[in-house]
């Protein structure tokens, strides 16, 4: 694992933008799994920048994303389709046939999560996969829990990821209280895992995840088990980790 301390949201961002963009380079056809929140939304920008500039294409990339509101339409604006298209793929050269996300409004969601996990399956699995992490923990939608789950699944949002994600919305009862998440297996098999974390109310949950047990009550702390996971955080994320004494760069 390998932690990056930026100084503030304007640096993790670069540094976040700066690893995807070396992953697009070294692999034009590459997959990358992607994040929605407030927290990859300078990432996006700084993405859209370089591709303007031509430093890096997305013709040929593929996005698998890790979650959708269940019963939000495609162009509701807090669904996390809608978010992708004005954050990044309606100012980036992908193709729109390469973008995946789950179906919101899908009349079987058990059989869309099936195909999910099929499709990303079919296209290789992500070699970067990004992250956002909750508050309380959780990794797309895997809220905290008795068990890790495997596949894609419905899940019932907790009443912390509702509090955290109703700044979106009018109010808390907007939101939506389920939504379709990858699950486990398709985050651990993606090639490498960049998990981003921006400001103190993320401390608690890197450091659980980073330095506590392996269990689902924290479900960012799978990714100890994975061979490949870089960290980016800014100083206020991380603070938690440095005073433990946790090797970090920068
Ligand atoms: C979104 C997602 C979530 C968010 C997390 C952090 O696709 O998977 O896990 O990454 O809720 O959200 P923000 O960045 O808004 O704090």
């Amino acid at each position: 694992m390998r932690i990056y301390r930026e100084a503030d949201y304007g640096a993790m961002s670069r540094r976040a933008a700066g690893l995807i963009a070396a992953e697009v380079v070294r692999k034009p056809a590459c997959v990358l799994g992607l994040a929605t929140g407030g927290t990859p939304v300078g990432t996006y920008e700084e993405l859209i920048a370089g591709c303007r500039r031509g430093d890096f294409s997305f013709r040929e990339v593929h996005t698998v994303n890790l979650d959708e509101y269940k019963s939000l339409a495609p162009d509701h604006p807090q669904s996390y389709r809608y978010y992708m298209q004005t954050h990044l793929f309606d100012h980036i050269d992908i193709d729109p046939a390469n973008t995946h996300i789950p179906d919101g409004l899908a009349d079987d969601a058990r059989a869309e999560c099936a195909r999910y996990d099929a499709l990303t399956e079919s296209i290789g699995f992500a070699d970067l996969q990004l992250l956002g992490l909750g508050r309380n923990g959780h990794i797309g939608f895997n809220e905290p829990g008795d068990c890790f789950r495997k596949e894609t699944h419905v899940v019932d949002l907790t009443q912390s990821t509702i509090d955290a994600n109703a700044r979106f919305f009018a109010h808390a009862g907007e939101v939506p209280r389920q939504a379709l998440t990858m699950g486990m297996g398709c985050i651990m098999a993606a090639r490498r895992v960049l998990l981003i974390a921006s400001g103190e109310e993320k401390a608690e949950a890197i450091y659980q995840a980073v330095c506590g047990p392996v269990t689902p009550q924290c479900p960012a702390s799978i990714l100890q088990l994975h061979r490949d996971v870089v960290i980016v955080g800014d100083a206020a994320a991380l603070e938690k980790l440095v005073k433990a004494g946790v090797p970090v760069c920068g």
